[in-house]
């Protein structure tokens, strides 16, 4: 499937030289102001090749939530620079932020973020819906990214008749529905017991590897850090790499 997706492979990107698939420049966000003011983010600066696994681990607190839905178009920085697959976030306006959501990246969350109405085939197809396509591409894509995440016998079940586990594997992959070029994980195992996180992130790992994809998950399990191709650490608003 990832063939399909423009040929954008990680080998060629490299090959290429091409910009980074995530760039930030120091980056500030701060909620409030005056001495109520909360500096959540105080000048992060880092980069994402193509095709990587980022994770972002920090205590509870240290701008984790905050650096994610920046990079994912969700919020905007007071100071400083964000890129995306080349795409300066700063010059796109509402409309442009919300069809590089749609498009161009997938969101996974703690808490899943399921439609606990729709079946979990249904849940997959709804970022395929917003974007309009046929029926039966939106089907098949379907089907394909259930068995991908290991659920093809589950299509009919609604989230309320799957584990956790199973759940955050459908947001996987509805978060692939639309071929993202970046997915933006937080804390995807949060809820999640301790074998079942690992499996979770096995997964993330083995999607990167097969859709092509770039990732940025935040996570403060140590367990999970290994799958990753580079740690990053906020602390108090301040980035450091391991
Ligand atoms: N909407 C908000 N309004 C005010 N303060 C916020 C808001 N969101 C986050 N914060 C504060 O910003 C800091 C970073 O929060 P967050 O990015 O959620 O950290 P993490 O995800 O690492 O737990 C915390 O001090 C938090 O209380
Ligand atoms: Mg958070």
């Amino acid at each position: 499937m990832s063939q399909q997706h423009s040929g954008e492979g990680t080998a060629t990107a490299v090959a290429q030289g091409r910009a980074p698939m995530v760039r930030v420049e120091n980056v500030h966000r701060s909620y409030g102001t005056g001495a109520a003011a909360v500096h959540a983010l105080r000048g992060v600066s880092f980069e994402i090749p193509h095709g990587e696994l980022v994770a972002l681990k920090g205590r509870s607190g240290s701008g984790k939530t905050t650096l994610l839905n920046l990079v994912g178009g969700l919020d905007t920085p007071d100071q400083g620079r964000i890129t995306v697959d080349g795409t300066d976030l700063a010059g796109l306006g509402e409309d442009g932020l919300l069809e590089l959501r749609r498009d161009r990246i997938g969101f996974v969350f703690q808490g899943f973020g399921l439609i606990p109405i729709l079946t979990a085939a249904e849940n997959v197809g709804v970022p395929l819906r917003l974007r309009r396509a046929e029926p039966r591409e939106r089907d098949e894509r379907v089907e394909l990214l259930l068995a991908l995440v290991g659920l093809a016998d589950h299509a009919a079940q609604r989230p309320g008749e799957l584990s956790g586990g199973q759940q955050q594997r459908v947001a996987i992959a509805r978060a692939l529905a639309n071929r993202p070029a970046l997915l933006i994980a937080d804390e995807p195992t949060g809820q999640l017991d301790a074998d079942t996180g690992l499996a979770v992130m096995e997964l993330l790992r083995a999607v990167v590897r097969s859709e092509g994809v770039t990732a940025l998950v935040a996570t403060h399990d140590a367990q999970l850090l290994g799958l990753a191709d580079r740690v990053l650490e906020l602390s108090d608003g301040e980035l450091t790499e391991h």
